[in-house]
């Protein structure tokens, strides 16, 4: 599919005003430096995307310009008035990830996404929700909380996530999803160790035993190359504020338009709009959704996602090298991964967390601290708007402090 085809519809456009960038051709090499160029100077090296990521100066831009022109005006007629480029803005974000079987609610973020289906799904009397403890600690808390309350089973996976092939990923699933399981949930990259996992085949599995699927995309989209029509999930939750360059608050409920159905009790019953039901919070920052115009344009015009993809493993593996033999990756280098590594050192006395501290507060680089139960690690996010020097940079400091 060509992304760039969104590129032609203009009510979006209409958005931007003359802040249209030069279209690159996705034959050619990218220019990272120019797409770095493209992001805001900061004082902050930002090594942590996994939790949020960093808009580009045409996002930041056209967000405030959306919100200037919001604040001059009786907000509800504007918000009236954009209708059109918000349904504009889904069939982007639908065509970026080829989801020509889904339809998308706009939400905060995959936390709300992911509980309206954890919460709202229908899901047979007595059938259990499989979880693993690799998924991300609210939905694993939801799920239980779920089951608690109905009297139903919950399933949990636990392995050492960091030793398994994804052959025996895949049969650890398999021999997990009975007839008895309902509903399986299912993490694309896990947030600790940065695993792409072999979703596509546990989704098979698990629909061949008549189980609905919710794939927690919250680190996949903007960050890998997907099509959602291949993977096949039911429901498909995400953030774009993490990967996909866009304002912090934007996230995404993905529905299989065969199991709409599928999702009972939406907040706004009344409203027409089977889709609008899901969106419908009451006054809200709704302009946030506007900038997921510029994001589209900026993703569409400068970062194929297969590029993107490509880039981000580079920066993971010059990283990976850059550290040598003294870490520990959660992910081994022959494994799947893209721009998250997880690592803790072989021989260093000083725990991670200090480490991750002193490197915020004396040095102003940004990384996350991950537990994974008794094990620590430093996790760093690449992405588009780092290159190898900025790498470099955090490995020395990480050298003198360690
Ligand atoms: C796998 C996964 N799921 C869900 C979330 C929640 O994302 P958000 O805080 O944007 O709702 C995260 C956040 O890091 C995550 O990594």
């Amino acid at each position: 599919m060509d992304r760039r085809k969104f590129m032609g519809t203009l009510p979006i456009l209409s958005l931007l005003g003359d802040k249209m960038m030069e279209t690159i051709s996705f034959d050619k090499e990218v220019d990272w430096i120019k797409v770095k160029s493209l992001f805001p100077k900061s004082d902050v090296l930002n090594l942590n995307s996994g939790s949020a990521g960093v808009m580009p100066n045409l996002v930041e831009q056209s967000l405030i310009d959306v919100l200037t022109e919001l604040n001059r005006r009786p907000v509800y007629k504007v918000w009236g008035g954009w209708k059109e480029q918000v349904l504009e803005i889904k069939r982007g974000l639908l065509e970026y990830i080829n989801a020509d079987n889904h339809s998308i609610a706009l939400s905060r973020n995959a936390t709300e996404s992911l509980k309206q289906v954890i919460y709202q799904s229908r899901i047979e009397a007595g059938k259990s929700i499989l979880i693993a403890d690799w998924d991300y600690p609210n939905v694993c808390h939801d799920c239980k909380y779920r089951c608690e309350k109905e009297n139903r089973p919950i399933q949990i996976l636990s392995e050492n996530l960091s030793t398994l092939e994804d052959t025996e990923l895949v049969k650890v699933y398999e021999n997990a999803i009975t007839e008895r399981t309902g509903l399986v949930v299912l993490t694309h990259i896990t947030h600790r160790e940065g695993r792409i996992m072999p979703v596509k085949q546990i989704i098979k599995i698990a629909k061949e035993k008549g189980c609905l699927v919710l794939l927690d995309g919250a680190q996949s989209y903007g960050h890998i190359h997907i099509s959602l029509s291949d993977l096949n999930p039911d429901f498909f939750a995400t953030s774009f504020h993490k990967w996909f360059n866009s304002p912090l608050g934007c996230g995404g409920l993905f529905v299989k338009n065969d199991k709409r159905s599928s999702l009972q009790h939406p907040y706004f019953p009344e409203s027409e709009d089977a889709f609008e039901q899901f969106e419908n919070i009451g006054t809200s920052a709704y302009y946030q959704w506007l900038g997921l115009a510029a994001s589209l344009v900026f993703n569409n015009n400068h970062l194929h996602s297969k590029q993107k993809q490509k880039r981000l493993r580079f920066l993971s593996d010059y990283l990976r090298n850059k550290l040598g033999d003294d870490v520990l990756f959660s992910v081994p280098d022959t494994g799947q991964y893209a721009g998250i590594s997880s690592f803790t050192f072989r021989s260093s006395n000083t725990k991670e967390g200090l480490l991750v501290n002193s490197l915020y507060n004396d040095f102003k680089i940004n990384t996350k601290l991950v537990k994974r139960k008794d094990a620590s690690y430093i996790r760093v996010s690449t992405n588009v708007f780092l290159e190898e020097s900025d790498i470099d940079k955090f490995v020395d400091t990480l050298g003198i402090i360690k």
